[in-house]
């Protein structure tokens, strides 16, 4: 990761990408992130293109990149906002997979377009179960493993090289799936075909989990769900 920061491709150009991603999706994101409340740890924030969604329902959002060039811009997104419009925030440089917080802290967590990318996502989805409250919330928006085996074909295929230019997104993530084994219930759940998004990352899941309940043997009971895999 630090040897990205001399990278003129990942100073400049991607953090630009980012952005450009990002305008793609602002509905989705803002009808998403209406509802976080209370603590809010968003992991994988980039350039703070979430900052504005949240409303005064969040009392402190914690905004978490482990990228420091990213970080910068969304440091300068934050300067761009009016003191009115913000909601308290500490940028905090670390990585998913090991978050400098405490057990039960958090009362929102929000992964937006960032699975795809932490390197083990296991162990970052057992890090953000970790820090959040028993009656806390997971709000995820991802780029998955399409439902069309001929999507899937070419997915499986350019992962390799995409993985390298695209600041380590996989495209062939079971996102849903990895959400599930690290202990969350999926109480709504929508899974689509983008329209303006190629097909190669097109195939989208986005919904809110809470913590699976356990069973006295330690076995996960999967409430009931509003599904829509529309
Ligand atoms: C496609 S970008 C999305 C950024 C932002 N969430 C958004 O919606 O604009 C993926 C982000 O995940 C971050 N990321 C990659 N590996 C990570 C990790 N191990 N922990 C936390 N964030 C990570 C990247 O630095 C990048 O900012």
């Amino acid at each position: 990761m630090s040897l990205r920061r001399y990278n003129p491709y990942y100073r400049w150009l991607f953090p630009w990408l980012l952005d450009r991603v990002s305008a793609a999706v602002a509905d989705e994101r803002r009808d998403l992130l209406a509802q976080a409340q209370g603590v809010v740890l968003e992991i994988g924030a980039g350039t703070g293109s979430s900052f504005h969604c949240y409303s005064a329902a969040v009392d402190t959002l914690i905004a978490l990149e482990p990228d420091v060039s990213v970080m910068r811009l969304a440091r300068q997104q934050l300067g761009k906002m009016s003191l009115t419009t913000q909601v308290k925030t500490k940028l905090l440089l670390a990585d998913a997979e090991s978050i400098p917080l405490a057990d039960n802290s958090v009362d929102t967590l929000v992964s937006f377009l960032v699975l795809c990318s932490v390197p083990q996502p296991q162990h970052a989805l057992a890090e953000m179960h970790r820090v959040l409250k028993a009656d806390g919330q997971l709000l995820f928006f991802e780029h998955v493993l399409a439902d069309d085996p001929k999507v899937q074909r070419w997915q499986h295929r350019l992962n390799p090289f995409w993985h390298r230019c695209a600041g380590g997104c996989q495209l062939n993530r079971e996102t849903a799936e990895l959400i599930q084994q690290a202990g969350f219930s999926l109480q709504y759940y929508e899974r689509y075909q983008h329209h303006s998004f190629p097909r190669l990352v097109g195939q989208l899941i986005s919904g809110v989990a809470t913590k699976a309940s356990v069973t006295p043997e330690g076995r996960l009971v999967n409430e009931d769900a509003d599904y829509d895999s529309g």
